[in-house]
């Protein structure tokens, strides 16, 4: 993956300034086409040709950015790399200036992203201080899989911290978790991060579960490969029924994989974009999957 490098950040950069004009704006539609515009341009600057496997849906009337769009600077030549692309994951929070908007990015060699159709998944994110001792299975009962947790990780129920999507549809699963008596932490939108805080000891976050958007979920399983931790879903169908087959990391992303991601608004992963007299500031993370290293960048754009 020769062409994978911070690059990668320069595509991630571009869109979450774009998009953090619109902060605040309640116009989600301007925002994600800025975003996207500016990632695809600076696509374009890579010496590269590379499919979009995970991309904007039609449907939400995106700007493009489309899954089987051809991008690179050499988009002429058979693409290289798979792309997983979400200029503005959490668009409700650039429209209310709301938290943890992020632009991300994840790339792989060609034909190895899993290519959804679908709309949701179900999905569980854990971290290496519990996939290096024990594989959980998203198949188990959540009371059963908190039992585990808390065997490996010494961990009294109430001290472990689940995070899961704030949706009418997880109901069944909050009333569980209460009855277990675990912590759980609410979010809005953006479970992308919330998957991502499995792996960051400090985050405080031991499981991510529940139902999600399906792009998401292939760009979770490349963060997650990098981080060393374990990810496992499952194809939520269109009658809100889950499907019984797993799909793990290795169905989810085949190899090597690179992801990026920077802030828009403030989050508990990524500061959002601030702008002071000299520019702009991001702040960007970038892993890849062969080295397992994770950088943590802050960058001063200039005017
Ligand atoms: P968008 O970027 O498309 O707004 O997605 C944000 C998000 O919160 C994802 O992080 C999450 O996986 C998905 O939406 C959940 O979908 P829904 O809001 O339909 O429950």
């Amino acid at each position: 993956m020769k062409h994978i490098n911070l690059d990668m950040v320069r595509v991630t950069e571009a869109a979450a300034i774009a998009a953090a004009e619109w902060v605040g704006s309640g116009d989600k539609k301007a925002a994600d086409k800025s975003a996207t515009d500016a990632m695809r341009e600076r696509l374009t600057m890579i010496d590269f040709s590379a499919r979009i496997v995970i991309g904007e849906g039609i449907k939400d009337e995106s700007a493009g950015l489309f899954a089987g769009e051809r991008v690179g600077k050499l988009s002429e030549q058979e693409p290289r790399y798979d792309l997983a692309v979400d200029p503005i994951e959490g668009t409700r929070p650039v429209g209310i200036s709301g938290p943890e908007a992020l632009s991300v990015l994840a790339v792989a060699n060609k034909g190895s992203l899993f290519a959804t159709p679908e709309f949701y998944m179900n999905k569980l994110a854990y971290g290496p201080q519990i996939s290096e001792k024990i594989k959980l299975s998203i198949e188990d009962p959540i009371k059963v899989t908190i039992r585990k947790v808390s065997e490996v990780t010494g961990k009294e129920a109430g001290k472990i911290v689940v995070c899961l999507l704030d949706r009418p549809r997880h109901e069944k699963l909050v009333a569980e978790l209460r009855a277990i008596g675990v912590k759980i932490k609410l979010i809005q939108d953006c479970d992308v991060s919330g998957a991502i805080a499995t792996c960051l000891s400090d985050s405080g976050i031991d499981l991510l579960c529940g139902i999600g958007g399906a792009p998401e979920g292939v760009i979770t399983a490349c963060a997650i490969r990098c981080l060393r931790g374990d990810f496992q879903t499952q194809i939520v169908k269109k009658d809100g029924s889950i499907t019984s087959k797993v799909l793990h990391i290795e169905d989810l992303v085949k190899g090597p994989c690179a992801f990026a991601a920077t802030g828009i608004t403030n989050g508990s992963l990524l500061r959002g974009v601030r702008y002071t007299p000299e520019g702009p500031v991001t702040n960007s993370v970038f892993m890849r999957s062969i080295s397992g290293t994770v950088r943590w960048l802050t960058a001063y754009h200039g005017n």
